[in-house]
């Protein structure tokens, strides 16, 4: 297959190419990194890509920013950055991609534990988690030509701990090779429509 990774070069991102990346033809994408830049944040760039590359039989969207902060101190405006950013990123990869999907092709989005597991700062995450969870419930049997859609929700890697774990009291982790095998099950597998925990 020929698989489109935006975020490759992330901690998600790297577990994930390097477990599809043997078998598959990977085209990784990142806003600085990669063989290929896009922003996510930006729908012009998002055609751009799926231009430049050509069509593809996968893809699978590891990036996605959220506003962490004090729910009693958020704005607005950082608020509706992490809507902008982790949602409608990945959002607009799909709408923008089924014309570049192949038939029978798929896409693998990021969502995360917080939706299920709540942190202190982290309401604008469990939002877009959630949404995200709602959005591919959805997408799964409106996609034509046999397209499938699943999100990947992972607990916090043991790759992310040292930086992030001050913010997850408690919480236990998951190795980011364990995180890519979810990953590959929705690319090669035949589900759709499905979150996938990890951890
Ligand atoms: N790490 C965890 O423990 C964990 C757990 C659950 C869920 N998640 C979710 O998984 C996603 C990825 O997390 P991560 O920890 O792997 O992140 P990361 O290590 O910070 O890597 C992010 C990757 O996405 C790319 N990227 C960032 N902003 C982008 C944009 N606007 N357009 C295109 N590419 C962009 C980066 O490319 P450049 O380096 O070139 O900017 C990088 O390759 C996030 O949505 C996060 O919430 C992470």
């Amino acid at each position: 297959m020929r698989i489109l990774i935006v975020g490759a070069e992330g901690t998600i991102g790297r577990a994930v190419t390097a477990a599809l990346s043997g078998r598959h033809e990977v085209i990784k994408a990142g806003r600085k990194s990669g063989d290929v830049q896009v922003d996510i944040g930006d729908r012009r760039s998002i055609e751009a890509l799926y231009t430049k590359i050509g069509k593809v039989d996968a893809v699978v969207a590891a990036a996605g920013h959220v506003h962490f902060g004090p729910l009693a101190e958020m704005t607005h405006d950082q608020f509706m950055s992490g809507l902008n950013n982790k949602l409608m990123g990945q959002v607009d990869l799909v709408l923008a991609g089924i014309a570049h999907v192949n038939d029978n092709g798929s896409f693998t989005l990021t969502s995360g534990i917080l939706d299920r597991d709540p942190i202190r700062a982290g309401t604008n995450a469990a939002t877009v988690n959630a949404a995200l969870g709602g959005f591919v419930l959805g997408a799964a049997i409106e996609l034509p030509r046999g397209l499938r859609i699943n999100v990947v929700s992972p607990a916090l890697l043991d790759e992310s701990a040292e930086k992030l774990g001050s913010w997850f009291p408690g919480q236990e982790t998951v190795a980011a090779a364990r995180v890519a095998k979810a990953y590959v099950k929705s690319v090669e597998g035949a589900i759709t429509g499905k979150v996938i925990t990890v951890g």
